[in-house]
């Protein structure tokens, strides 16, 4: 075991530790079974984390009772709602804490329990790059709230009645209802945002249990299911079984697969660039271009559907998706229960109006493809099933906003000039650039159009945007403005031809004029600040390569954990 280069042995240091583990309050002398660290991103500043030390309990009387030593530490925690700029600059952070802090400790496996749409991704590819055995336990979605005679989805439908307040359809009064019936309780957003995907991406790349992600967050199966990953945490420890062991481009695939299957977030194509780079597995964008020309969506779940989370898990979970995506998968990719996909249940779908069958899609096609040209050469994506099917086609002249600052102070310009055809573009708003890359490409419809009854506008951007959102909106421009990508010389008037089923994306500007303009805007002066906005501007990569750092991609040899034999003694033996 590895802890026992902590443990064993009558050497002072070996007492050192023993005696520290026992005055931590934790049972034993760690001789007895491995030690199973439970990472805990428990926060209450993120309400969909607020669970996770009731499920951190159930961790470890599962590990208790395979035989393990439960050693449960707190991990940074990001909350998609409260966190300014946005939770995406400090997904790397959090990864990097959870790199460190397993490979540091006397861990013999880990697992990870995560929630809020970052927290799943960033633990991940922390536990990936320590190369120590993991699970993961993601928290569940939340129950839905209740409203305007409906259920609620989190995002999906603040964006939706938004709109409709702009637009004077909803008053104010209405509009303040949905402070208190919006989110009525613990766990993450309960459509098909970016946790729900996340948490379905986890356990069909066999990182959580067979049918852990859609059950409720305050299900008592939740519970049953933390206790049953402690036990597993325990067999992956006495197995030696990393993640490094379990993923490969099997995985990858299959997660592809499933995130067009589910109407899934794009966020989810940045969390798994970032993924494979820590694998150090090339997945260039045109692999989830080419799935998802032939993965239609099958799971009827809002922004792209009809239904929320909790109606999906009734349905059959992920375990019925793959029953019917069964032909597009590579079930024998690896699990966490030391088997295969395909050794998995797959039942039938209880509810075939929820999970439809590959005849009889939701939408004939993926739910993201991925488009380029010479406004992206690097590319883009856009999320196709959740679009406008008449904005799929389409060329307009462009109204350009610099940060969102800009975007704010004009957007609802009675001289801005925008028409229906008007694309917008966003940019100054990616990884470098914001930085961070936040959710700021659902630019809003203009309030005159929204009056007007228009709802979905063309919409360019190099940020992101949430995974409960919707529209005609193409995301992740890369290389991004802020590194002098193309979008830096775009300029109101110039025409935009989108065109997502040849998957192009041009700019009707000619190279000679683009390269004046190049030459008239100078060249990208560099922001230097100090501590971690430094570090991050300095080495987060662009989309494509998942915006991660570029020091922490790589495979196992890259990432092996690298403390030096000797150290445990060594350090010691001068005291
Ligand atoms: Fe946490 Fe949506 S706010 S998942």
């Amino acid at each position: 075991m590895r802890s026992s280069r902590w443990f064993d042995g009558q050497t002072v240091s070996g007492l050192l530790h023993r005696s520290s583990l026992r005055a931590g309050g934790v049972a034993g002398s760690a001789s007895g079974g491995p030690v199973i660290g439970i990472a805990n991103s428990w926060s209450e500043l993120v309400h969909c984390n607020s669970h996770l030390r009731e499920l951190a309990r159930r961790v470890k009387d599962g590990v208790v009772r395979a035989g393990g030593i439960p050693v449960e530490f707190p991990t940074i925690s990001l909350s998609e709602n409260l966190m300014k700029p946005t939770a995406m600059l400090y997904r790397n952070l959090m990864s990097m804490d959870v790199e460190e802090s397993i490979r540091s400790h006397p861990l013999d496996a880990v697992v990870l329990l995560a929630s809020c749409d970052k927290t799943t991704p960033a633990q991940l590819m922390g536990a990936i790059s320590a190369d120590v055995p993991a699970i993961m336990l993601t928290g569940g979605p939340s129950e839905p709230g209740y409203c305007f005679g409906r259920e609620l989805g989190v995002g999906t439908d603040l964006w939706k009645y938004t709109d409709e307040r702009r637009a004077g359809t909803l008053s104010d009064a209405e509009y303040r209802q949905l402070e208190s019936a919006l989110i009525p309780g613990h766990g993450h957003c309960n459509e098909m945002g970016t946790a729900s995907t996340m948490a379905t991406i986890v356990e069909v790349m066999g990182v959580s249990l067979a049918g852990s992600a859609t059950v409720p967050a305050t299900h008592h199966r939740r519970g049953e299911l933390a206790e049953a990953t402690g036990m597993q945490a325990v067999a992956l420890a006495h197995a030696g079984v990393s993640l490094r062991d379990i993923l490969d481009e099997r995985s990858l695939h299959n997660a592809i697969v499933a995130l067009m299957a589910i109407g899934g977030s794009t966020n989810a194509v940045v969390h798994l660039c970032a993924i494979a780079g820590r694998l150090g597995i090339d997945l260039p964008l045109e692999r989830f271009r080419a799935i998802s020309q032939q993965v239609p969506v099958i799971a009827d779940v809002r922004p792209v559907g009809r239904l929320l989370a909790n109606d999906l898990d009734r349905a059959g979970g992920v375990p019925s998706l793959l029953a019917v995506l069964e032909p597009h998968l590579q079930l024998d990719a690896r699990t966490v229960e030391l088997g295969t996909l395909g050794d998995r249940p797959r039942p039938p779908t209880t509810d075939p109006t929820c999970i439809r069958s590959l005849d009889d899609p939701v939408y004939p096609k993926g739910a993201i493809t991925v488009v380029t040209g010479n406004l992206a050469p690097d590319g883009a994506v856009i999320k196709q099933s959740a679009a406008d099917p008449d904005l799929l086609s389409h060329r307009g002249p462009a109204i350009v906003f610099d940060g969102v600052e800009d975007l704010m102070r004009r957007i609802d310009d009675p001289h801005l000039g925008a028409t229906a055809d008007s694309v917008m573009v966003l940019r100054g708003v990616g990884p470098v650039g914001a930085p961070g890359m936040p959710e700021w490409g659902m630019v809003p419809v203009p309030d005159a159009l929204l009056q007007q009854g228009v709802r979905d506008m063309v919409r360019i951007s190099d940020a992101r945007m949430s995974g409960t959102a919707f529209g005609t909106i193409v995301l992740h421009v890369a290389p991004e403005a802020a590194v002098d990508g193309v979008l830096r010389l775009v300029r109101d008037g110039d025409i935009i031809d989108l065109d997502v089923d040849s998957g192009r994306l041009h700019l009707e500007v000619d190279d000679d004029e683009l390269r004046r303009r190049r030459a008239e805007v100078g060249d990208v002066v560099p922001v230097r600040v100090r501590g971690y906005l430094g570090l991050y501007r300095e080495h987060v990569m662009q989309a494509p390569d998942g915006a991660d750092f570029d020091f922490l991609r790589g495979d196992r040899a890259a990432a092996r954990d690298n403390l030096p034999t000797g150290l445990f003694d060594g350090w010691l033996s001068g005291w």
